[in-house]
């Protein structure tokens, strides 16, 4: 009888991790998904929800204006940031998620492409003026989150926002008592986003519909 993909799933992170390569799982489990192996546990077939509110509120323009979304997975949420008319770069360390999008979104104008948020083209240093990251820094060990965290902050130019999406973890939860993948974002994560000129202007914590015991960051930073 085939292994349940849930426990594929699991397995494929917990080998990787195992053999101290925080990354290397994503790709064994994208292409273990598309061969029917696996389950991507959150690969939602639409946009983030937390996302679709906050675009709802704030009513983004982005004619004339350049967004990057981050771990952009099969590019949903990159979808959603293409129709508030925003010149749109998404990328994945994942080859396979990326072949994925190209094959859910065959029309985008979306510009898709692999590349690690850990070692980013040079050329998008404070390039972009929307930066959306979801589930990306959680999804990455405790010592691996500050790299990125800076990582992502550089991405934002000049008066551009960050919009950061994740799930929420008590300041006093200890690192070692949580059990990763995922490994959500204390409120002091939260704050490491700032630097003296990117802004943490908006947060909200609210509690997940699906599951009430998991509650998710929204934050929205501003670059001078
Ligand atoms: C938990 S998933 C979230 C995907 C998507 N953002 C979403 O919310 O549905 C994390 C994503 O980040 C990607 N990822 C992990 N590490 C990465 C890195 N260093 N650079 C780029 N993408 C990465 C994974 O392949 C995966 O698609």
């Amino acid at each position: 009888m085939a292994e349940d993909p849930d426990v594929v799933s699991r397995r494929i992170a917990r080998e990787s991790l195992d053999r101290d390569d925080p990354t290397g799982w994503f790709e064994q489990l994208y292409s273990a998904a598309a061969d029917g192996a696996a389950v991507v546990p959150w690969d939602r077939g639409t946009a983030h929800p937390l996302l679709i509110e906050w675009i709802d509120e704030a009513d983004p323009d982005g004619a004339g204006k350049t967004a990057l979304v981050v771990g952009a997975g099969t590019g949903w949420d990159a979808e959603r940031i293409v129709d508030c008319g925003y010149d749109t770069t998404a990328f994945d360390i994942s080859p396979t998620a990326i072949a994925t999008a190209h094959r859910n979104h065959p029309d985008s104008k979306a510009h898709y492409m692999t590349a690690d948020l850990l070692a980013p083209p040079a050329d998008w240093h404070r390039a972009f003026d929307l930066v959306v990251e979801i589930y990306t820094v959680q999804a990455l060990p405790i010592p691996v989150q500050p790299a990125a965290i800076i990582q992502v902050t550089e991405l934002v130019a000049p008066g551009g926002t960050l919009l950061v999406i994740a799930a929420a973890r008590a300041d006093d939860e200890a690192d070692e008592a949580v059990e990763g993948p995922p490994w959500p974002l204390t409120r002091a994560a939260i704050d490491s986003f700032t630097t003296p000129d990117l802004h943490l202007i908006q947060l909200s914590r609210s509690p997940s519909p699906v599951d009430p015991t998991i509650n998710r960051w929204r934050a929205e930073y501003l670059r001078d």
